[in-house]
């Protein structure tokens, strides 16, 4: 009796384990196929270029973690989108841990100590290149990757900025993005008239598509960085090669704004959005105003048929309008540090609630309904969006401000500095030293509760980073496009003007639509807004990086 009951425990033990081993089998099978192709298991990177994106993919395939990965992409792209982003600029993190705490970690670019009194006054109001050694802000850049990496690196910094000593060394193909911009006219002057074209010209003339790039001080500079860490470039010798530099080209910066520089670590502004909770920086960054336009927008309780028949025209005119009141709050948006005038009312549901009574479905208004004080767009920066294995995320944008920023090369340095303080322009009446200039920029992470779903997205273009972000996330969350068709969909961007604009091949009969409701539509030949971003649901990863600027993702 007991030998027949011990079989029958051998028995039944052999058929757990083999359940069990089936039942792992089948889920392992399961897992990995039913993502689609495309698709990534494990973890991904949204860059701005192929290079970049394989370069912070590479990263976490040898361990190291999502804020690691966003540096090294971040410093490939310095080089290869150099007049959108690099170590004369700054940049802010928005960092989730594998537990979902969310902090950010800012080093926007603040006004020196001996800032020029007069500079608002020579604000241009038409849309001349803002340059000069006057406009440079505190660049912040490089201390805001030392303290992500300090607080949640896993590899050693020098592996981080190793790809990029080799490729600014070595050189490679002109980026195709970086080779239209500077066959455009404007451009083409701005740099061969300036210090810009120390590096970016050959023989007096603009590199051309096919020409090979090559920042052979910069590779210098980044390998003393490599070795050092990024303290060398506050104190040591760049930091003072970088000083002669701007003063030589008639900037006040000194080795003393460097030293002092400091990075600003605070709680993400979380707001609730339906399902899902966004994580953006607070104030000055654009977080405020893009959940200010989203919570309008929410309250018309979207789905995908909103975006159907004579819905479509609703929903298009009530964006529109949303967007006219965000910029009637655009002045709204500054320091916390230097301002204490309380906003926090600009991302709360009540005050969504009240603006939202005062849109009228058939008609639009006066710039003065929405409270807009006419200024102008400017376009810029760029973004990276990683994810990682264990649930941890990074969604940091970074600029040197205004295309080619001030348009001051370092030649000692191989840096190309910022022009941050033109934010001022149009936005504020008067600033001080240490002040960060308000900002678009919104780094953003959303995810449900349960954190099924997880959106890694943000945006550059200047002004017109909250209309892409704003547009891309109705699309993905309300409208149910997929993430890709969310982003590629083509945009419309209200202006500080409030004047509305479309992106070439927007649906004509939605244009028609508009003007009839009485909106001002105006042409606008170019359209800078890049979306990058990740999203993971039900263990699928999807990635996808801007074709806007002939962006790449990567994965794995
Ligand atoms: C813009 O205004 C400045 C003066 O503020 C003038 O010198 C410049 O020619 C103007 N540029 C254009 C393109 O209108
Ligand atoms: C540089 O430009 C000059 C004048 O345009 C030309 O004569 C010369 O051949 C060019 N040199 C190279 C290396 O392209
Ligand atoms: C909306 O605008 C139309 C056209 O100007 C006007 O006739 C109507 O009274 C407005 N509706 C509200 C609720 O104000």
């Amino acid at each position: 009796m007991p030998k027949s009951r011990s079989r029958l425990a051998c028995i039944s033990g052999i058929f757990v384990v083999c359940t069990v081993a089936v039942v792992c089998l089948f889920i392992a099978v399961f897992t990995t196929w039913r993502c689609s192709i495309g698709q990534f298991h494990h973890f991904a990177v949204a860059a701005d270029s192929q290079m970049c994106s394989d370069i912070g993919r590479d990263i976490l395939q040898q361990g190291g973690s999502a804020v690691d990965a966003a540096i090294a992409a971040l410093l490939c792209t310095s080089l290869v989108n150099p007049q959108s982003m690099g170590l004369g600029g700054g940049a802010i993190f928005t960092i989730m841990d594998k537990s979902g705490t969310v902090t950010v970690i800012s080093s926007r670019e603040t006004v020196p100590m001996r800032f020029k009194q007069d500079l608002l006054k020579k604000c241009p109001t038409n849309l001349t290149f803002i340059t000069g050694a006057d406009w440079i802000g505190v660049p912040g850049e490089l201390r805001s990757y030392a303290k992500a990496h300090h607080l949640y690196g896993k590899l050693p910094w020098a592996k981080l900025v190793e790809p990029s000593v080799n490729l600014a060394r070595e050189g490679f193909p002109m980026p195709a993005y970086l080779g239209r911009l500077l066959e455009n006219d404007n451009i083409k002057e701005l740099v061969e008239k300036t210090s810009l074209c120390q590096v970016l010209c050959r023989n007096n003339t603009v590199l051309r598509p096919g020409d090979k790039l090559r920042y052979p001080r910069l590779a210098e500079t980044l390998e003393t960085i490599a070795k050092d860490g990024a303290e060398a470039f506050y104190t040591g010798k760049i930091a003072n090669d970088l000083v002669r530099d701007v003063q030589d080209a008639g900037g006040s910066l000194t080795l003393e704004d460097l030293k002092s520089f400091k990075v600003r670590v605070t709680k993400a502004l979380t707001v609730p959005l339906g399902d899902y909770k966004m994580h953006v920086p607070p104030l000055p960054a654009g977080g405020a105003l893009l959940s200010f336009i989203l919570n309008i927008m929410q309250g018309f309780n979207l789905t995908p048929a909103s975006v159907i028949g004579d819905q479509k025209t609703l929903t298009l005119h009530r964006y529109i309008e949303a967007a006219k009141f965000a910029n009637g709050q655009r002045r709204k948006i500054k320091d916390p540090f230097v301002h204490s005038e309380n906003v926090a009312y600009l991302s709360k549901m009540s005050f969504a609630d009240r603006v939202r009574a005062m849109i009228n479905s058939s008609s639009t208004h006066t710039a003065s309904y929405y409270n807009v004080t006419p200024g102008s767009d400017r376009f810029g920066t760029t973004h990276v969006s990683v994810l990682a294995a264990d649930g941890s995320a990074v969604s940091v944008t970074s600029t040197i401000n205004h295309m080619f920023g001030a348009a001051v090369y370092s030649h000692r340095t191989g840096i190309i500095m910022n022009n941050e303080l033109a934010d001022f322009c149009g936005r504020a009446d008067s600033l001080s030293a240490g002040e960060q200039p308000p900002s678009s920029m919104a780094p953003a992470i959303l995810h449900t509760e349960d954190r099924e779903k997880t959106l890694v997205i943000g945006g550059s273009g200047g002004s017109m980073i909250t209309t892409a972000m704003a547009l891309s996330i109705l699309n993905h969350l309300w409208f149910g496009m997929s993430l890709e068709d969310a982003i590629k969909s083509r945009v419309v961007f209200v202006d500080s003007k409030n004047s509305v604009m479309f992106e070439e091949g927007f649906d004509q009969v939605l244009i028609k639509a508009m003007e009839a409701r009485g909106h001002t539509v105006q042409r606008r030949g170019y359209f800078f807004n890049v979306v990058n971003a990740v999203m993971k649901e039900h263990g699928c990863i999807s990635a996808y990086s801007d074709i806007r600027k002939n962006g790449r993702s990567a994965g794995y």
